[in-house]
């Protein structure tokens, strides 16, 4: 892992805190204030997807935290950790200009002690779909996420609606463990032909690229023809041909669902969304879009 400090730019104003105590000190102080506490927590490697956030969060709270980590409870023994992008000094240098107040960056040892041991999961929901191909995930991610959201204490934090499921997980181990924040989704941010923003993008070859964009086309044909009353069983069936024609690699799902469970409908009732998860070459794409 490539550990950047910065020291020399003396133009960045962003306070970078790498402990929870001084993370905890720098809230409590703005608490005192009476200021208002918006939380993104990122991975990093950060796009226009997580500057939305982020804007967002700015507009809506008088201090924005982003945190930075790259969480490896949520990785699974085949997956992308070790090669995952990161680039904090990049990270540091847009949020600083985006006018983020607060970086924290902590260390595995810091969110992970040697003998660290609760596991937070929620079944149900998060043991369908990406809980089901990405075994693990979900108990990672309410990890983490209960994690920073008890060592900040924000009033609101912040989610992308590309990993959808993610966020109901998530509002989900809210609600159950009673912690007092408002979780807000924000919109999937695209490239121009359609693309959803993901730091994983990076790792598609040209020819990958243009391939990528059919998951999005895909699930605007399933929600086109689901509306004009087509069978979705069959319409999943054609779609994931296709995808498998166009050069996709695997479809690992496509899937048309409601947000309060994700269980798959046989017949459409709105409100609805179509999912899928689909590799090209290595890379795994993950999108969806609302049917309406
Ligand atoms: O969506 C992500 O980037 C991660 O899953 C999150 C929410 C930061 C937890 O590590």
């Amino acid at each position: 892992m490539r550990i950047v400090i910065i020291t020399s730019n003396m133009s960045i104003q962003i306070e970078i805190v790498r402990t929870i105590s001084g993370l905890r000190r720098k809230v409590s102080s703005w608490r005192k204030n009476g200021l208002s506490i918006g939380l993104v927590p990122t991975m990093g490697a950060l796009h226009n997807g997580h500057f939305s956030l982020v804007k967002q969060s700015i507009n809506t709270t008088d201090k924005t935290i982003t945190t930075l980590f790259v969480n490896p409870k949520q990785f699974g023994p085949n997956e992308d950790l070790t090669f995952y992008p990161r680039d904090e000094a990049s990270d540091v240098e847009a949020l600083d200009a985006l006018g983020v107040d607060l970086l924290f960056a902590p260390s595995l040892a810091e969110v992970y002690p040697v003998d660290f041991a609760t596991e937070i999961s929620v079944p149900g929901i998060g043991d369908v779909m990406e809980g089901v191909f990405r075994q693990g995930f979900f108990i990672g991610v309410a990890t983490v996420v209960a994690k920073l959201l008890i060592q900040s204490l924000p009033d609101r934090a912040f989610f992308g609606e590309k990993d959808l499921q993610q966020l109901y997980v998530i509002r989900k181990m809210v609600t159950d463990l009673d912690i007092p924040v408002e979780i807000v989704g924000c919109p999937i941010i695209r490239e121009s032909d359609g693309l959803a923003l993901s730091s994983r993008n990076i790792y598609l070859s040209a020819d990958e690229r243009i391939c990528a964009t059919e998951l999005y086309r895909g699930l605007n044909q399933i929600s086109q023809r689901a509306l004009n009353g087509k069978q979705i069983s069959i319409l999943i069936k054609e779609e994931k041909k296709r995808l498998l024609n166009s050069g996709f690699s695997k479809v690992d799902y496509l899937a048309v669902c409601n947000t309060q469970d994700f269980k798959e409908m046989a017949c459409l009732t709105k409100p609805a969304h179509v999912l899928g998860a689909a590799w090209v070459g290595k890379t795994r794409l993950i999108d969806n879009i609302q049917i309406c």
